[in-house]
């Protein structure tokens, strides 16, 4: 199967020289205030914490889709800021088990700009056999009290301005969960913005948010335009019928979105079709730096979930790695057999239990740190660009030690 970042399985990362560290640092403080000057908003960076909120409200959207709001209290306020496109984890003990899961957060962020107290609402469709998705939609109901962690990821716009903009949405099924917020934040940011969506899905039955794309259609009937396309019925237009290939793609592309007048590209879906848009986009000259990108799941049927924070046995005459992490500005450290091969993350577990992770696959990028000492290899990422990889982050639920000392921070 082919990797979202090319043909590359394994990363071997060393941390970054003092030179390449500098470099890296006046690029991102060139990006910061080029953000500033240009009025965009960048991801709010904060240290990913779980908080226990209140389930106000239980929306069915399909027969297999809910979507759950939450109450946000004015003395959070801070902490669940969010930009369009960003995502939250939820935890829960299912069956004696904890079990994390991350949802992109469907509304556009609105907190009262008095209290400053809100709410944020994400969408659930029911995995088959899934065990979190299955007990959400038959056990979550208003006045329930489950943990949330603080609003997280990257997939969010670069646009510095949304004037003129014309801004692209391609999802499958829960994949418009964060172009439901994207798409209205876009258009209501800005009288003269576009938004075009092409959502596919099986049926007309399974189309989540229906009357909300057709409310945004109303309300922005010059700017927003929604193409379904249904891969098991039949549609008026034989190119929105039938499941999304290479030839369909390109005649969307030519006939519904032209190319040639988009800012900015957004793909949330599952592996394979999230591919073929960022293969046939950089086939017709799209820059891969407007095309950003989301996955739910690394699309590999029947991967187990690795479980974080399994533990591991320490024999006294067996040669040791040891990993020295720095979180919330305290320093621990921890040794992890060479033979167990573990990851950074599972055993920093070991001795700090709030250590951030949440889908431990390399797909959410909450276990985000900065690789500062030593080297390690990284088996999966579909959660870090380029430019994070350069600047010296690593995904600890990824990356293996291969050094005798390896330090992380996971605070910048
Ligand atoms: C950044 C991000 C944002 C996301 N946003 C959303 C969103 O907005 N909405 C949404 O609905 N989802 C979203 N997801 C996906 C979500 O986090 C969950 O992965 C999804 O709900 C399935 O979780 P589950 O516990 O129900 O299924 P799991 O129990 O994790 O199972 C997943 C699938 O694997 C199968 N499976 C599990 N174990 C095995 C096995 N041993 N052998 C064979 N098959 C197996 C199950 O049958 C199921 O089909 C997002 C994920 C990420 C990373
Ligand atoms: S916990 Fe999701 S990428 Fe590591």
């Amino acid at each position: 199967m082919a990797h979202p970042f090319g043909s590359q399985r394994l990363w071997h990362l060393d941390a970054p020289s003092p030179a390449a560290e500098a470099a890296a640092t006046e690029q991102v403080a060139a990006a910061l205030l080029n953000s500033v000057v240009g009025g965009a908003s960048a991801a709010p960076r904060r240290r990913p914490r779980f908080h226990t909120l209140t389930v106000q409200d239980v929306r069915p959207l399909t027969d297999d889709a809910i979507e759950v709001t939450f109450a946000v209290p004015a003395d959070l306020a801070g902490e669940f800021d969010y930009l369009a496109g960003q995502h939250v984890a939820l935890r829960a003990e299912l069956d004696g088990h904890e079990v994390r899961r991350s949802y992109s957060l469907c509304r556009p962020p609105e907190p009262d700009p008095v209290t400053g107290s809100g709410r944020i609402s994400v969408a659930i469709k029911r995995d088959r056999g899934g065990r979190f998705s299955t007990w959400a939609l038959s056990e979550l109901h208003p006045g329930d009290r489950i943990d949330v962690m603080s609003p997280q990821g990257t997939f969010t716009s670069a646009l510095a301005a949304l004037d003129e903009a014309h801004v692209v949405g391609i999802a499958a099924g829960s994949g418009i969960t964060p172009l439901m917020a994207l798409a209205a934040t876009v258009l209501a940011r800005s009288d003269s913005s576009r938004f075009t969506l092409v959502y596919t899905n099986r049926r007309a039955t399974d189309v989540m948010f229906l009357d909300d794309l057709a409310d945004l259609k109303d309300r922005y009937p010059a700017r927003f335009a929604v193409h379904h396309v249904l891969t098991r019925e039949q549609r008026s237009a034989p190119l929105l019928s039938g499941r999304i290939d290479e030839e369909r793609l390109r005649g969307i592309l030519d006939a519904l979105v032209l190319p040639a007048t988009v800012d900015e590209w957004f793909l949330c879906g599952p592996f394979d079709l999230v591919q073929l848009c960022r293969d046939t986009l950089a086939d017709i000259g799209v820059e891969p730096a407007h095309v950003r990108y989301e996955l739910f799941t690394t699309g590999e049927p029947g991967q187990e979930r690795p479980e974080a924070g399994r533990p591991i046995e320490l024999r006294e005459d067996e040669p040791v790695r040891t990993i020295e992490f720095t979180l919330d500005g305290q320093s621990g450290s921890v040794d992890t057999p060479v033979s167990a091969g573990e990851s950074i993350l599972n055993a920093a577990l070991r001795v700090r239990p709030d250590v951030p992770f949440a889908c431990a696959g390399g797909v959410c990028g909450t276990c985000r740190a900065r690789l500062v000492d030593g080297s390690v290899t990284m088996t999966e990422n579909y959660a870090l660009e380029q430019d994070e990889l350069d600047r010296g982050y690593v995904l600890t639920c990824q990356s293996h030690p291969t050094s005798d000392r390896v330090v992380v921070d996971y605070d910048v």
